[in-house]
Order: structure tokens, then C-alpha cells, then sequence
């Protein structure tokens, strides 16, 4: 089914990684990091994402950006004329044009910018391979992209050493942006940044979103981060999507046993990533190897025998509001305002 305000539509996307052994190296499994994913997201609008850790979200990400080639599945993709775009079955002269409408923005600005390459150049390069300026053209499109994140532009040709951790960030918001893309997918965005600098940061990914009518797939492991900028949210768990609702509805009238426990879980701070991590109790499923039936069930208080045998469907149990567990339907559970 084609809806024209969709810009992404997603439909039993799955990424098997082949798990290899011996001096042969013999495909002994797959480690099943997307597992038969379906969903949508809007024009204009935020799908948040949220998981623990190895539940696939990277992964979900880079397989629509086609950084790594998904297994099986379909990604349709609505391109500035208009026209549905397979994203899966692009060969890579489509794919080249295609990627100036997709962007990536990533967790670590320490890591992913160039040390050595002024901002004018790490901004600009974007614009340069992809034949779209160069010259003096280039240093002004530059410095306006500057302005647009909020940098001063006559610092163009500094290096990133010299600028903080926010203002890394909007430097890779920036190069995100040179292409003038419709889609980004927002990757830990704000995870490595203080609490103060994380909000100036949200702000501006949202400020940017309705000047320039960007779509965001936003990745977080913080359910205060994806509570405040998402209109709608999935939540992973093992390669699988198990919820997704609008962000109200999925605080507040959770489905999934798995999202009710991730909204009661005390976060922790996180010294290392200064971001705060879900810690739930039990041991998450191995991907290479998961449980019988429901992946959740070997944590899930309300398992039934069902659970243990037989994989819940993907099912809409209220207005744009999925999730799939065989108990949606008589289960009471806790949201945020309700405890
Ligand atoms: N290139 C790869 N080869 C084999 N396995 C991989 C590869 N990349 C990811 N995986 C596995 O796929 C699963 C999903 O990983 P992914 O990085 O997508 O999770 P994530 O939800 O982004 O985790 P985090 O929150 O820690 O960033 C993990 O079990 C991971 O070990
Ligand atoms: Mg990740």
C-alpha cells in the first residue's frame, strides 16, 4: 500500500549477521540482529527507538541507510520528486543519488569528525563528492550551514580540537545536512553530551526539523530523550520490534510487558557515556540462539504456556498503536502516569 505522507515504509526487513567457527570458518548460525521489522514513518515526523543494548537498533538504522546490506525485506523510500524508492534493490549509482536525501548523524563528535581536516572541509566534503559545490560557492554554503547549527562562520577554518563536545555535534549536524537531506536516522545523537548541552542539542535537531521538514528515525537508549522528541516510538527487543505506539500512548498505556518493565526501570547513569542505561532484571535473549516462542518470555512476569511456544504476530491493537505479545489484549500494565 503506497500513502503518500510516508517517507519510509518498512516491511519484513531482516539482517541475519553469519556466525563462523573453526580454521574453516563455517557458518555455524546467524545472529538474527533485525528480525522481520515492519513500520512507517511520516513526513515531518520523529520515530524514536529504544531498546537495550544488542537489540538491533544500529543495525536497523544502517541496513535503511544501506550502509550494510539487509539480508531480506523491504524499505520503500519517497524521493524529492516523489516517486517510491526500493531502497534494497538500488545498485550503487542509484544508490549514490539517493543517499544525498539520507543522512547519518552519530553519537561520538571526538571520534567522527576528522582531526586533521579544517571545518570547512569536513562541512564541505559532502558537497564536493557529490559534485554539488566548489570554490568560493562551496565556503559560503559552508558558512551558512554553519549558521544554521549555530556556529560562528568565520570559524571555518579551525580544526575540531578546537571547538567543545556541543559544538562537535552541530559540526556533524552540519555535515548531515550539506546534501540537503530529507531523512535523517539520529544515532545516540545526544548520548555522549551533558544533560545542558543534550537539550540545546534536541532543540536544535528539532528546530531544524520544522525549518527544513526533516523526517528522523532517533535512536536512544534514554527514555527521557526519546519521551521528548519522538511523535511515535518502537521498542526493540532481540532484532524484534515488539511495540510501537505514539509516544503518549506508549508512556502512558504500555502494551508489551517488555516496554512496561523499560518505563519502570531505574536508569543508571552511565560515567562512561554520560548517558543513563536501561538495566533490567534477568539476562537479555541471545540473538544467536534465542528462546522458544515470545523472545521476552524467560523474563516476562506474565508469561502463559503460549509464550514458550509459539512467536506473538505483529498486530494493531489501537490507532496506529502495534505490538506483539499473545496477552496484549488482557493485560493491565503500568505506564508512567499510572504508577
Ligand atoms: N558486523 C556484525 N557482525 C556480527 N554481528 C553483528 C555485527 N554488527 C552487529 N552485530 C550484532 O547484532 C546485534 C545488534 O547490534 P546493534 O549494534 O545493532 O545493537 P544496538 O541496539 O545498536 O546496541 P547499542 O545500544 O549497544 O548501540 C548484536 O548482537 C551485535 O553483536
Ligand atoms: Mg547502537
Amino acid at each position: 500500500m503506497e500513502n503518500n505522507s510516508r517517507i519510509l515504509e518498512v516491511t519484513s526487513l531482516k539482517k541475519y549477521f553469519p556466525v563462523k567457527k573453526g580454521f574453516l570458518k563455517r557458518t555455524v548460525g546467524h545472529v538474527k540482529a533485525v528480525d522481520d521489522i515492519h513500520f512507517y514513518i511520516n513526513e515531518g515526523e520523529t520515530l524514536g527507538l529504544v531498546g537495550e543494548s544488542g537489540c538491533g537498533k544500529t543495525t536497523l538504522g544502517r541496513c535503511i541507510l544501506r550502509a550494510i546490506e539487509p539480508s531480506e525485506g523491504s524499505a520503500l523510500f519517497k524521493d524529492r520528486k516523489g516517486n517510491h524508492v526500493e531502497l534494497t534493490g538500488l545498485d550503487p549509482k542509484q544508490l549514490r543519488a539517493i543517499r544525498r536525501d539520507m543522512q547519518l548523524i552519530f553519537q561520538d563528535p571526538y571520534s567522527s569528525l576528522n582531526p586533521r581536516m579544517t571545518v570547512l572541509n569536513i562541512i564541505g566534503e559532502p558537497l564536493l563528492c557529490n559534485g554539488i559545490a566548489k570554490g568560493d560557492e562551496l565556503r559560503e554554503r559552508v558558512k551558512r550551514l554553519m549558521e544554521l547549527v549555530g556556529l560562528n562562520s568565520r570559524h571555518l577554518e579551525r580544526y575540531p580540537h578546537a571547538f567543545s563536545g556541543g559544538q562537535r555535534q552541530r559540526i556533524g549536524i552540519a555535515r548531515a545536512l550539506a546534501t540537503n537531506p530529507r531523512f535523517i536516522v539520529c544515532d545516540e545523537a545526544v548520548s555522549a553530551l551533558d544533560v545542558s548541552v543534550q537539550a540545546q542539542i534536541l532543540n536544535l535537531l528539532q528546530d531544524l526539523q520544522e525549518q527544513l521538514n526533516l523526517s528522523y528515525l532517533f535512536i536512544s537508549h534514554d527514555l527521557g530523550v526519546i519521551q521528548h522528541i519522538s511523535d511515535r516510538v518502537g521498542v526493540m527487543y532481540v532484532g524484534k520490534m515488539v511495540e510501537m505506539a505514539e509516544t503518549e500512548a506508549l508512556f502512558n498505556t504500555p502494551k508489551h510487558p517488555y516496554t512496561e518493565a523499560l518505563l519502570s526501570a531505574k536508569p543508571l547513569p552511565d560515567p562512561r557515556a554520560k548517558s543513563k542505561r536501561i538495566i533490567l532484571e534477568g539476562e537479555v535473549a541471545n540473538p544467536a540462539n534465542p528462546p522458544s516462542g515470545c523472545y521476552f518470555h524467560p523474563r516476562c512476569k506474565y508469561a502463559k504456556d503460549i509464550c514458550k511456544q509459539k512467536a506473538p504476530e505483529w498486530t494493531e491493537v489501537g490507532k496506529d498503536h502495534y505490538v506483539a505479545c499473545h496477552l496484549a489484549g488482557e493485560l493491565e500494565l503500568q505506564g508512567v502516569h499510572s504508577q
